[in-house]
């Protein structure tokens, strides 16, 4: 079959940029406004290297469009109620408009409790159910950061969306979940015809052989593979991984659940791995925070 090979990035690190110069012009407002700049604080338990790296990178980027930034670290033997009362601490703080909880936390501690506990109000992650019920029937709230992310990034390369058949991959409730949901509202961009595939689906390339937006958030390295894919698709990479890698000095590199290399010449659009949804996870917590912090 004869495949194209004219595909385009969607660059999250461009797009991120773009989005980030808007969110540094509206910091500039409200510290003229409030007489103080949006505060955002994130949660660190235990020593997880992805965990800091993502942490890090929040922390840097709310520097970077002047927003003051918290990091809260905690070692991995910090208890479950240790942890509620840190966040109960920070819902009550006034000087703090937004907060997140860096998961995965260590086993001993109950996710879903600490979730619970983060005030919906300061919920930058949107991972409260209020948030996400909020999500599902179109009001007001915040919009959880990665897929929020990905409907930034669709936007700002104006893909089209509306009547598409829209196959998310993974049904995670920080991503699979709220994806799906987003992409069939009645909205630019959504209006998608969705289908959630997971685990338990059968034939699943039979299924994302039908996507005109492949959205991936199944969490196994080079999991799509070419065969999987349409000519002319979207495809948008949530994973991040690092694979062994003898050839690189510093011994792995880093992909995500599409074989790019494959893939990617078949593709009308795709993301990049890294530099493709991650920087517009972090993009998408500033947006909230900066909303938090006006409201
Ligand atoms: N772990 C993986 N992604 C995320 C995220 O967006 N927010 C938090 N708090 N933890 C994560």
């Amino acid at each position: 079959m004869e495949t194209s090979t004219t595909y385009r990035l969607l660059d999250g690190t461009e797009c991120g940029m773009a989005v980030r110069s808007r969110i540094a012009s509206a910091t500039a407002e409200v510290l003229k406004a409030r007489g103080r700049a949006p505060h955002l604080a994130a949660v660190l338990v235990g020593e997880d290297p992805a965990s800091q790296t993502y942490v890090g990178s929040k922390v840097k980027a709310c520097e970077e469009v002047g927003f003051r930034s918290t990091l809260l670290r905690r070692p991995a033997t910090t208890t479950e109620e240790d942890l509620l009362a840190l966040v109960d601490q920070l819902n009550n703080d006034s000087t703090v408009d937004g907060f997140i909880v860096q998961l995965p936390l260590p086993k001993h501690i109950n996710e879903e409790r600490i979730t619970l506990a983060i005030a919906p109000g300061k919920d930058v992650d949107g991972f409260h159910p209020q948030n996400l019920g909020r999500m599902m029937l179109g009001l007001p709230g915040y919009l959880p950061a990665t897929p929020n992310g990905i409907v930034e990034l669709l936007r700002h390369y104006e893909v089209p969306t509306e009547g598409k058949h829209c196959v998310v991959v993974g049904r995670s409730n920080i991503v699979g979940t709220p994806m799906a949901i987003l992409m069939s509202r009645n909205a630019y961009p959504g209006n998608c015809t969705v289908t959630i595939a997971h685990s338990r689906t059968r034939d699943l390339p039979a299924i994302t052989h039908q996507a005109d937006i492949l959205i991936v958030a199944i969490g196994k390295p080079n999991f799509i593979t070419a065969d999987m894919v349409k000519e002319g698709a979207v495809v948008v990479d949530v994973g991040i991984h690092r694979v062994e890698d003898a050839s690189r000095k510093r011994g792995y590199r880093i992909c995500g659940d599409v074989e790019f290399e494959r893939v990617a010449p078949k593709c009308a659009w795709i993301t990049p791995v890294p530099g493709g949804v991650g920087p517009m996870t972090v993009t998408s917590l500033l947006l909230n925070t900066l909303k938090a912090a006006r409201s």
